[in-house]
């Protein structure tokens, strides 16, 4: 059973994330000297890259020592709103003393085949061409069951040897960029972030129903030797069994 931990309220939630993130970062610094952590888009996570931009949270991190990368991106250019990594420039990396070459941007202002290839290409320049462990990854679900931009029955599901990909969601046509399975299955630590009432039966179906991720692609996120913690709020996890309840 993934380990399930369900906070009552916003802020306990928030900073939760934050403690376990602040946690990590030691001790993937004091282990390798290097802490790098796999950002997720979508609104859950900007309320945590804001309270890591605070004090006490912000000198809490050598900065120096943190490389962030983009678990997913839209195919829009970076200063696009629904750019993921304009959500988090904003928010964080404009508040904080990380240096820009540990800030490791998708070019999704590029075609979307080459920007998934020069990303490929980062992700193995960056980690010497052994697969890539992200320290920590941290992943969002959308009310379909997707994770990272990996989507209900998009050929990305069936990725097993590239790391970053373009993925066309079925539905909409629309193109996005995303981490496959093997690299986001790589990472250490796992925290997927689910909030809101609306994603509840979705989450109950994911956690308790039947495996089928082409349906439901996050169901096929399991980290092979990380952990993962699966961190919600009440509302989210209110159609889980109490017996399923930490
Ligand atoms: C993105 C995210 C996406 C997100 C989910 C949940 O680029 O939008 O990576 O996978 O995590 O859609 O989004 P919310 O946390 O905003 O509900």
């Amino acid at each position: 059973m993934p380990e399930i931990k369900i906070f009552p309220d916003n802020e306990l939630f928030n900073q939760a994330v934050v403690d376990r993130f602040i946690e990590q970062a030691a001790l993937c610094i004091q282990a390798r000297n290097v802490f790098t952590v796999a950002l997720s888009g979508g609104s859950t996570p900007a309320q945590i890259y804001a309270a890591l931009a605070e004090e006490p949270n912000r000198d809490r991190i050598t900065w120096e020592k943190v490389h962030l990368f983009w678990g997913d991106e839209r195919h829009v250019p970076p200063e696009d709103a629904d750019s993921n990594y304009r959500m988090v420039r904003e928010v964080l990396l404009e508040k904080v003393a990380i240096p820009p070459e540990n800030v490791h941007r998708v070019l999704a202002e590029l075609d979307v085949h080459q920007a998934a290839d020069f990303y490929e290409a980062e992700l193995r320049g960056f980690f010497e061409g052994k697969q890539p462990r992200f320290d920590l990854a941290l992943l969002g679900m959308g009310e379909d069951g997707h994770t990272a931009s990996l989507f209900p029955h998009s050929t990305g599901l069936n990725e097993e040897r590239r790391w970053f990909i373009a993925n066309q969601i079925p539905e909409s046509g629309v193109w996005r960029l995303t981490l496959t399975y093997p690299a986001i299955n790589a990472a250490r630590l796992i925290l997927v972030l689910v909030k809101g009432v609306g994603k509840a039966d979705r989450l109950k179906d994911v956690l308790t129903g039947a495996y089928d991720p082409v349906a439901q692609p996050i169901q096929a996120i399991e980290p092979k030797k990380g952990q993962i913690v699966w961190m919600l709020d009440q509302a989210a996890a209110e159609g889980l069994q109490p017996t399923f309840r930490p």
